[in-house]
């Protein structure tokens, strides 16, 4: 048995019949589907999160003429690749102490008129705060991506909204369908700007179109837990024997960004798939409530949390141990365990080897304590009542409940 690390929505085989067999137009197609889920009035599909981000970067670029783009310190090792390969200067803020926002203050004094873009990022499927960097972004004639990679279906009643999001499809994330990005850009000029650029990374590829068919067929077959020990667990837990921290968690990244047609069989599944997705979110939603509420009593740690006016897609529960030898206790003991135990981001982006060129060597307290002290739990259906309890129990086991609260009760208790 191995469980996802994250909640992505499972496909079935009737999207796969629905794909070959049912009508498809462009009235009824997989973009207009999920513009109406985002309420956005059009959006791109590109082959992956990292390309959607690159041709963010090179839209704001030849729109702007500037150059610099400010992301957190804690993010994906991908967006600083995605500025290189938009020939973009990387400037990196610190995180705010115990979360992934911006240190305002930080960002601030970032800024100043030879910022091109600064990119809020949501983590663990939680929208980021986008009211200042926006201030900030307006005040100094700059544009705001949001890097929505972990939060499709996230959603915002704080009426903030950014000039382009960017989700990704890849694998494992809420609605996976193999890899691929969407770009969604609010203003028509910038739409137009990018739909230029992005025809430049659309080149068919006939074989690349056949593999990743065969890809998604795979991720069917094998996203349950009895398939993913192939595919994912055995090779995690020989990583992790070797110390290869960056191969375990899949972030020994090249800094090659692929660029192809999304091809059309895989809008056709994610279409068919997309039915599935308000109620899988709302699931997601509640349980993740539920258990996070159950965590927070019973153990000394927090959990990220929903910010006022937003709701959080919740791929996975992001935890934040008090200490980091907390941390490395309850991750000697579960990573390897089945139950869909992991770290995100392992460190700050400074401290990879292969990002030296292309981000600054600054010291980012915040986000490197972030990274040191964070692990993540998932918050996929397959994690069942009675493996959650197992997971509870191992954290009692590892002296971390509360000593004023050492009962062990679960959601489905409370
Ligand atoms: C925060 C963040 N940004 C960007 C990306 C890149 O998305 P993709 O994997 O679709 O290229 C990821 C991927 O996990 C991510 O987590």
């Amino acid at each position: 048995m191995e469980l996802p690390p994250t909640a992505g929505l499972p496909l079935q085989l009737s999207d796969f019949s629905s794909a070959l067999f049912s009508k498809y137009s462009a009235e009824k197609s997989f973009e207009k589907a999920l513009a109406e889920i985002l309420q956005a009035d059009a959006l791109d599909i590109y082959s992956s999160g990292t390309l959607c981000l690159r041709i963010a970067f090179e839209t704001i670029k030849e729109l702007s003429g500037r150059t610099k783009v400010i992301i957190p310190a804690y993010t994906c090792p991908l967006v600083p690749i995605a500025a290189h390969a938009a020939k973009m200067e990387v400037l990196l803020c610190d995180t705010k102490a115990g979360g992934f926002d911006f240190d305002l203050s930080n960002l601030e004094k970032l800024c100043d008129k030879s910022i091109a873009a600064i990119v809020p990022t949501n983590i663990a499927g939680l929208p980021a705060d986008l009211k200042k960097p926006k201030e900030l972004a307006r005040a100094f004639g700059a544009y705001l991506i949001e890097d929505a990679a972990q939060s499709l279906g996230a959603r915002r009643f704080d009426f903030e909204h950014a000039d382009i999001t960017v989700y990704s499809l890849a694998a494992g994330k809420g609605l996976s369908l193999y890899d691929g990005g969407i770009l969604h850009c609010r203003d028509a000029e910038l739409r137009v700007k990018s739909r230029l650029i992005g025809a430049r990374f659309t080149r068919a590829d006939a074989f690349l179109s056949l593999r990743r068919s065969l890809e998604i067929f795979g991720l069917w077959l094998f996203y349950n837990p009895q398939g993913l020990k192939f595919v994912y667990g055995n090779s995690l837990r020989s990583h992790l024997k070797q110390g290869d921290l960056l191969k375990a968690v899949g972030e020994d990244f090249e800094l090659d960004i692929p660029a192809y047609e999304f091809g059309e069989f895989r809008k056709r599944i994610g279409l068919s798939a997309l039915r599935r997705f308000p109620e899988f979110l709302s699931k997601n939603r509640l349980r993740a409530l539920f258990r996070k509420k159950v965590l927070e009593e019973q153990f000394a740690l927090d959990v990220l949390s929903e910010e006022e006016g937003t709701e959080g897609s919740w791929p996975f529960l992001m935890l934040l141990c008090k200490t980091q030898s907390d941390r490395d206790k309850i991750m000697d003991c579960l990573w390897g365990s089945g139950l869909g135990i992991t770290r995100l981001f392992i460190q700050e982006l400074p401290a990879y080897e292969y990002l030296r060129a292309i981000v600054p060597q600054v010291s980012m307290p915040n986000a490197r304590d972030f990274a040191q002290r964070s692990f993540s739990i998932t918050n996929s259906a397959f994690l069942r009542e009675d493996m959650f309890r197992q997971i509870l129990s191992s954290l009692i086991d590892l002296g971390l409940g509360r000593s004023d609260n050492q009962k062990m009760t679960t959601a489905s208790e409370s």
